[in-house]
């Protein structure tokens, strides 16, 4: 903790610590404490390490967002409030889908229910999805199953929906929907207590993420091609990719209180990508 004034005020929570998350820590670290968690201890060290020699107050918590016992544990280092939970973590890419649903789903619920008793009016969440979360076919089915996956037999109901060795974005896109349920149903149970609760998703965004899954993303056309980025790209009316800074600009506004009749919309930061989608008929959300 190095900056007094800050000590003993409501956090700022980040869960993840990579690029997003770093960046999304500098911005809010300058009106809140911050409190950043991963679940990899050399990131997030090295994270805490530079925010602190850059001025910041600012502690860390080594947590898997998978592991209930976990992340119930982080409550133990929420006493002073959370004013800001910012919901970053997840992994893309191919890792087995159940992982990843576990990471990019299942661990947003778990870390919702734990911050929940600590969230202080005024407060907001952050659900960070992604422009991904459009894909899946508009069925109250999937809406309601997504909804819950702490239920028992989730993944296996899940299965039944996607098939037994789905694409990895196709679990991404179901996990990405999820999270923008998870912050309209969120709003809509703690807008009593003065808490927001709103998901972004972000569209192309050239970042370390984004590169390591490859040159190459599926075409979204009527075939099973995979287009390289650069081609990719030109979907996008603003015929380019954002930057990370991009999104943490839009995640600062909404956690700041010139946000604060905003809740329970998933705001796309994606270049006008959806759109296009939207014209082709490729999303029907
Ligand atoms: N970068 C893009 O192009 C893009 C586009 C759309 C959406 N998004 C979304 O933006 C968010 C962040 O993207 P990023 O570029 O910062 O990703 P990143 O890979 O740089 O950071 C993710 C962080 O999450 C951590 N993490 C992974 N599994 C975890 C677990 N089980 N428990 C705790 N921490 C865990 C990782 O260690 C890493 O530090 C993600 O939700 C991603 O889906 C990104």
């Amino acid at each position: 903790m190095s900056n007094p004034l800050f000590a003993n005020a409501p956090l700022a929570l980040i869960i993840g610590c990579g690029g997003m998350g770093m960046g999304t820590a500098r911005a809010l670290g300058k009106r809140h404490p911050l409190l950043i968690v991963d679940i990899d201890a050399e990131r997030l060290a090295a994270a805490a390490e530079a925010l602190h020699l850059e001025g910041y107050t600012v502690s860390g918590r080594q947590c898997d967002v998978t592991d209930p016992a976990q992340v119930a544990g982080l409550g133990q280092s929420l006493g002073q409030g959370v004013r800001v939970l910012a919901h970053i973590a997840a992994v893309g890419g191919i890792v087995d889908w159940r992982v990843m649903m576990a990471v990019d789903l299942l661990g947003p619920h778990l870390v919702a229910d734990v911050v929940e008793p600590y969230l202080v009016p005024g407060g907001v969440a952050l659900f960070i999805g992604s422009l991904a979360g459009y894909l899946p076919p508009l069925d109250p089915r999937i809406d309601a199953l997504l909804d819950a996956p702490l239920q028992p037999g989730f993944m296996d109901a899940l299965e039944a929906v996607l098939g037994d060795d789905p694409k990895w974005i196709d679990t991404y896109a179901y996990a990405k929907l999820g999270m923008m349920r998870l912050a309209e149903t969120r709003a809509m149970a703690w807008g009593a207590m003065n808490v927001r609760a709103i998901s972004i998703s972000p569209g192309m965004i050239d970042s370390p993420m984004a590169r390591a899954q490859g040159a190459t993303l599926p075409s979204h056309g009527n075939d099973d091609r995979e287009v390289p980025r650069d081609e990719k790209k030109d979907e996008i009316p603003l015929r380019r990719e954002g930057s990370l800074q991009e999104i943490v600009a839009v995640l600062d506004f909404l956690a700041s209180d010139a946000a604060s009749f905003i809740n329970g919309i998933d705001l796309v930061v994606d270049g006008g990508h959806r759109a296009v989608w939207r014209a082709r008929g490729v999303i029907s959300r």
